[in-house]
């Protein structure tokens, strides 16, 4: 009798044991097949949905970011940088301006509104230039904060040696900090000189970087070897020279445009504004060829820097936000190009 019973609880042990492991395997399947599929599906599906939408819009060779094409804000007269610092879409070219000249014009430009300043080292002027600014600012027509100064470092010794060449523009501009710095054309050592200032990013001494004279064959060479994109390419654009291939493929990056020679360059100006379906436009809105021209820019989202010495240009340059051009009137500038270069890069 003894062993039956010892028997029949051995068997109900057994089975008590049989049946609690097979819950236990029950329950991770359960949990196996309600959470954890789904949820690898899930992760499929949102790698993805990321992969496709980082693959719609990456930049070729710099893959990480998806890609926003800036927009202009017409209301403050600025667009956000890729870098997240503002600039304003209307500013002061000061190729060729020297001395006195060029601390009145940069002055007269701060004091008609201008808050976008463009030199470089090769241009000569950037004690002027910073000279301007400081009294500028002593005089209370400016903060610092309220402006936004682009120079550049030149091929050849100055990329040679970026490290000293930005440490001299920045003693030579000596307003503390340089909101964007340029290399102003591609140069063997293009890239070291990109580091170079993208270190100095790091340090806080620049806020913002890019390039200049770069089209899209040297975009394409130059972009999968540095780590920031650039925030600014600055090229020739104007109705003869539009690089109507070349904009849309650098905004498409989240590069902003910048044109040089908006109104042709000196030599040119004549004929360019003097353009009968320019003077025409101009007529029909009663303003300038000029500001014709440089709204034509604006509408295309490209910022512009025109040059001047003369204090009535340089406040008729910044008059471009109380008209708009049609897109018929946008079509016809358009119909001008002639891929007329006007220098030669
Ligand atoms: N990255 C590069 O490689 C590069 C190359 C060239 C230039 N840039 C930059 O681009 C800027 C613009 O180029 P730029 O100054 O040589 O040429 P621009 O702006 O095309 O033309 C300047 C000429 O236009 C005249 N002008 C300006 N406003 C006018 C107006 N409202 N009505 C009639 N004439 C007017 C100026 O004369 P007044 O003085 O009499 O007004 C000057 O002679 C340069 O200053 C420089 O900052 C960059």
């Amino acid at each position: 009798m003894k062993k039956i019973f010892s028997l029949v609880l051995i068997l109900a042990l057994i089975f008590a044991m049989t049946a609690c492991g097979q819950t236990i395997q029950k329950e991770t399947n359960t949990t196996g097949n309600t959470e954890a599929s789904p949820v690898t599906e899930v992760a499929e599906s949102t790698q993805e949905d990321e992969s496709a939408t980082v693959s719609e819009s990456t930049t070729p060779g710099i893959e990480e970011e998806p890609v926003m094409k800036a927009e202009f804000d017409f209301e403050t007269k600025t667009v956000m940088l890729n870098s997240g610092y503002e600039m304003p879409i209307n500013g002061l070219g000061t190729y060729s301006l020297h001395g006195d000249e060029c601390i009145n014009a940069v002055k007269s430009a701060l004091s008609s509104g201008v808050r976008l300043i463009d030199t470089a080292s090769a241009y000569g002027n950037e004690v002027e230039i910073g000279q301007a600014i400081r009294e500028a600012i002593d005089e209370g027509i400016i903060q610092r904060e309220d402006i936004f100064v682009i120079t550049k470092i030149y091929p050849g010794s100055e990329m040679e040696n970026p490290e000293q060449s930005i440490q001299a523009c920045l003693d030579r501009l000596n307003i503390g900090y340089v909101d964007m710095m340029l290399l102003h054309h591609p140069d063997a050592n293009d890239v070291e000189a990109y580091k170079a200032m993208e270190q100095f990013v790091a340090d806080g001494k620049i806020r913002s970087i890019g390039l200049s004279n770069w089209y899209v064959e040297e975009l394409t060479e130059f972009l999968p070897q540095v780590d920031t994109v650039p925030a600014l390419v600055q090229n020739e654009i104007h109705p003869y020279y539009q690089e109507n291939d070349v904009i849309p493929f650098i905004q498409d990056l989240g590069i902003v445009v910048q044109g040089w020679y908006p109104l042709g360059g000196r030599g040119h100006t004549a004929e360019l504004l003097g353009d009968p379906v320019i003077s025409e436009i101009a007529e029909a809105h009663n303003v300038s060829s000029a500001q014709v021209i440089l709204r034509w820019n604006l509408q295309k989202s490209v910022v512009v820097i025109p040059g001047s010495s003369n204090p009535d240009h340089i406040k008729e340059n910044t008059e471009l936000y109380h008209f708009s051009l049609t897109e018929e009137e946008m079509e016809r500038i358009n119909d001008l190009d002639r891929g007329e270069k006007h220098d030669w890069y």
